[in-house]
């Protein structure tokens, strides 16, 4: 087995044959006071029509400025990316015009918020927010982009949805409330849904009601799902793939299955062996000893090293020898993983 090596833009390919979503070697730098920092470091992975990738890794790791990045949402003066491309079924988002990524967003690529009141207007009824979504990217009547809120909201499961449809935002629980943001985010029937964290202030009821309900969308109406999460286990429940990411960089990407059952990177076994309770939806990330590293201060070679049961001095050389990045690897069966040793070593999965 021999491994294709792709300092760039390595692991992009590693999606469905059909991706609606490309992002490709995307590099996302903040101003400091002392210059621009850079956030993420070549990340790519692609996403295919219908299908649910889940971009897991501990706090910091970069997963929310990925999924802002991705729908052009990014600070525009304190944030810039000098390098990389974002794909939504061939047409590049990247230095898009901020009027025309507007009209994209919420049409054909949406995203759903963990915290619902970020989205939802307060003073406004909730039909009256998702029509007006309707209404912004469809056109046509009031009457018919209502009609329209009124369905999705009844789709997503809201009883009596016309009458809820007059309700206010307040009105609603928690997990209905998620229900409202989740029928905006579909009300258009985007391509691509891109979901940060949107169950973690749920109880693990509502919770698992609220995953089962996208992932029932994203097979009803073949849309895309992005799932950005800590937790593994809805990872394992719900996704299809899984983007895992360390220190700004995606480390692994493979189909869940595969993953759980042989990791082909440190870090992706650290997580899973820092959670032997892998069963089901409890399982958020415990802690691996160390600490993810800071943007500016990322350590030579391998960003895991300091951490890494296995590493060796290579690791800490990296690919030049002289400090610099770990490649992705691209392996068989599509995944990939920017492990120097990834031949050598035989890592512990789940069962
Ligand atoms: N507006 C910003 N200005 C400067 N740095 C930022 C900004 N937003 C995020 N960062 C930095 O970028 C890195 C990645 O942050 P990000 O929010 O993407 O992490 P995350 O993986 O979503 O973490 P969490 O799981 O806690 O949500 C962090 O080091 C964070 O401090
Ligand atoms: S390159 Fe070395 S330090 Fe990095 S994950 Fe692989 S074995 Fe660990
Ligand atoms: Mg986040």
């Amino acid at each position: 087995m021999t491994a294709a090596t792709h300092p760039a833009a390595g692991g992009a390919a590693a999606g469905k044959t059909d991706p609606v979503l490309v992002v490709e070697d995307l590099e996302v730098e903040f101003a400091t006071d002392s210059g621009w920092l850079g956030v993420l470091d070549g990340v790519s992975f692609a996403v295919g029509r219908g299908e649910t990738v889940g971009i897991v890794g501990e706090s910091g790791s970069g997963k929310t400025v990925t999924s802002l990045a991705a729908l052009g949402l990014l600070p525009p003066h304190s944030s810039r990316i000098p390098r990389g491309s974002v794909r939504l079924d061939g047409v590049e988002l990247v230095g898009m015009p901020r009027r025309k990524l507007e009209a994209i967003r919420g049409d054909d690529i949406s995203m759903i918020f963990q915290e619902p009141m970020t989205s939802l207007n307060p003073a406004f009824k909730v039909g009256d927010q998702i029509a007006e979504v309707v209404r912004r990217h469809r056109g046509g009547s009031w009457r018919s982009a209502m009609a329209r809120a009124v369905e999705v909201l009844s789709e997503v499961g809201i009883p009596n949805a016309a009458q809820r449809a007059r309700s206010f935002p307040h009105e609603f629980s928690g997990g209905m409330r998620q229900r409202v943001m989740i029928a905006m985010a579909m009300a258009c029937q985007p391509k691509v849904i891109i979901a940060d964290e949107p169950t973690t202030a749920l109880d693990v009821t509502i919770q698992a009601q609220v995953l089962d309900l996208m992932r029932r969308m994203s097979e009803e109406h073949g849309t895309a799902v992005v799932f950005v999460t800590h937790d593994l286990g809805v990872v394992a429940d719900i996704c299809d793939r899984a983007v895992v990411m360390y220190a700004g960089q995606v480390v692994e990407q493979a189909e869940v299955d595969d993953l759980y059952h042989r990791p082909r990177h440190p870090y992706t076994a650290a997580l899973m062996t820092a959670m032997p309770q892998l069963t089901g939806r409890s399982g958020r990330l415990a802690t691996i000893p160390g600490r993810t590293p800071a943007p500016g201060s990322m350590p030579p070679g391998c960003r895991f090293h300091p951490r890494c049961a296995h590493a060796l001095d290579t690791c800490r050389a990296g690919d030049d020898g002289a400090g610099g990045r770990v490649a992705i690897r691209e392996l068989d069966g599509g995944r990939t993983s920017r492990c120097l040793r990834v031949h050598e070593l035989t890592l512990e999965g789940t069962e």
